[in-house]
């Protein structure tokens, strides 16, 4: 099959991968929550060969991200798993999670079960990495993410982007300590957690 493409994939994949250098140089294996195309996946698990990283998504995302996961036939790359994070999740535990631009394509009821869903796969002292836009204050934080903001809402009136505080309440109530809030380029923000 021909391999999806996200632009968005190429641009913000260097500074993403800044972020997971410092957080899980130390990890073992990682759940990625809405892979989307497998962009990602191939480019972070090359760079970190000492991750496992399992890619995941909703059903209809599994035979593009595995097109790209045997395309670049890497050793740490195990197949898609299919996880809808309002159906069953994985059995597995893992010591890491990653997800990027997932949590406002959400509605905000599926944004409360991937936080309730975690502590289900997370093995102790897990380390949890969420990247994309957030608001503070309530505010957005510059006026391309008001315009993306309504874009959104316009395709999807669920879709929207989150308040960094609910959120961060979200992961509290889930045994999460934030570590790092990690400015991004294109005004987007890398959130880091300790499983405590
Ligand atoms: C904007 S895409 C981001 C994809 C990829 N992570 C990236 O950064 O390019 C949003 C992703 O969230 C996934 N998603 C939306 N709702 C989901 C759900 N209920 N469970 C799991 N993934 C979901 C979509 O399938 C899609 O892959």
């Amino acid at each position: 099959m021909e391999k999806p493409f996200a632009p968005s994939c190429e641009k913000n994949r260097e500074p993403i991968l800044g972020v997971l250098e410092d957080h899980f140089h130390d990890r073992r294996a990682v759940l990625e929550i809405g892979s989307g195309t497998g962009q990602h996946a191939v480019f972070f698990a090359a760079r970190l060969p000492h991750l496992i990283w399992q890619t995941s998504d909703r059903p209809e995302n599994l035979p593009g991200i595995g097109a790209w996961l045997e395309e670049a036939a890497l050793p740490n790359t195990p197949p898609p798993l299919e996880l809808d994070v309002l159906q069953a999740w994985p059995a597995q535990r893992y010591d890491a999670v990653f997800s990027a631009n997932t949590l406002h394509i959400m509605p905000w009821t599926a944004v409360e079960r991937v936080f309730a869903g975690l502590p289900g796969v997370l093995a102790e002292r897990s380390k949890v990495s969420f990247y994309g836009p957030f608001n503070y204050g309530g505010q957005f934080t510059s006026e391309s993410n008001a315009a993306f903001d309504r874009w959104l809402k316009d395709k999807a009136p669920h879709q929207g982007i989150r308040d960094f505080e609910k959120v961060n309440e979200l992961a509290v109530l889930a045994g999460l300590e934030l570590v790092e809030d990690r400015a991004m380029p294109s005004n987007n923000r890398c959130l880091t957690w300790l499983l405590v």
